[in-house]
């Protein structure tokens, strides 16, 4: 059935904490006419650290809640920590629901790096995955790729981008090893295979021992959500359906504000998934 304005039904982005928020305000630029739900597992954040199995039954309990309560158009899955382990799982579950995923940029990195040195920065779940060493086998077979799995890294934004202090030591440590030097070359492109990541690209611009491209998939991924969504000719930005869902069902008070930069209510999450892990 053909949609209207007025029932134009949302785009959900999903991450596990508030990084995803560097794709929704480039899939905003491009589907002004859609409202959007932010729903943040943050109860079960950072995913960095978890075992595959539960990690993936965590997300699938999760996703079979939030398209039954919110029944959107499609799905941006705005993180890859996620999506590289259950992306495939998750379309396999749900056949009817249009799942726009997040994979880290090995392909364009390889189409553009000039001295084949390339680094992926990541948490220590993404640089793991056999999808990511898929990606290299396939897209980046000739170029030296260096995997860096980042602990603390996803914690550090989210503490920066909530005006919290974060040392450069401390941000330093952590993508020294994405600077290679190998036979005269040096590492030129930097993918920020984390969605959280891109909040502190000024950061690492001002610490990096020399310029790379930080390569951030965030338009890229917005253009492929509006090939997959809908535009409805005529369609205005429907009412009351820019919110967040932060799985806790408590996000602080700076969280609270940041939401509310961001154009974005705070929900109270009709889920049932615990806010346990
Ligand atoms: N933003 C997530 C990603 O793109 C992961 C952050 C985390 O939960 O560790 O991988």
């Amino acid at each position: 059935m053909a949609q209207t304005g007025n029932e134009l039904k949302p785009v959900l982005v999903f991450d596990s904490g508030i990084g995803g928020l560097t794709v929704l305000r480039e899939a905003r630029v491009l589907m002004p006419e859609r409202g959007f739900i932010y729903v943040a597992d943050d109860a079960g954040f950072p995913y960095g650290g978890w075992e595959e199995a539960p990690l993936r039954q965590r997300i699938l309990d999760l996703f079979a809640d939030l398209l039954a309560t919110y029944e959107p158009e499609a799905v941006i899955v705005a993180c890859n920590t996620a999506f590289t382990l259950a992306g495939t799982d998750l379309r396999q579950a749900f056949p009817d629901m249009r799942f726009i995923g997040t994979v880290p940029a090995i392909k364009p990195a390889a189409e553009r790096t000039r001295s084949g040195l390339v680094s992926v920065l990541a948490t220590p779940g993404t640089v793991k995955r056999a999808y990511t060493r898929d990606l290299i086998q396939s897209f980046a077979a000739r170029c030296h790729v260096r995997l860096v799995g980042s602990e603390n890294l996803a914690r550090m934004a989210e503490a920066y981008i909530r005006g919290e202090p974060v040392s450069d030591e401390a941000v330093l440590a952590e993508i020294a090893p994405c600077f290679v030097e190998k036979d005269g070359a040096h590492t030129d492109i930097v993918v920020l295979a984390c969605t959280h990541y891109p909040f502190l690209a000024n950061v690492f611009r001002r610490l990096a021992p020399w310029p790379v491209d930080w390569l951030d998939p965030a338009e890229a991924i917005a253009r492929q959500a509006r090939r997959l969504v809908p535009l409805i000719e005529g369609a205005e930005h429907p009412e009351g359906f820019d919110f967040a869902v932060f799985t806790s069902g408590n996000p602080d008070f700076s969280t609270r504000r940041l939401m509310q930069g961001f154009g974005l209510d705070i929900a109270t999450p009709l889920l049932k998934v615990a806010s346990d892990r």
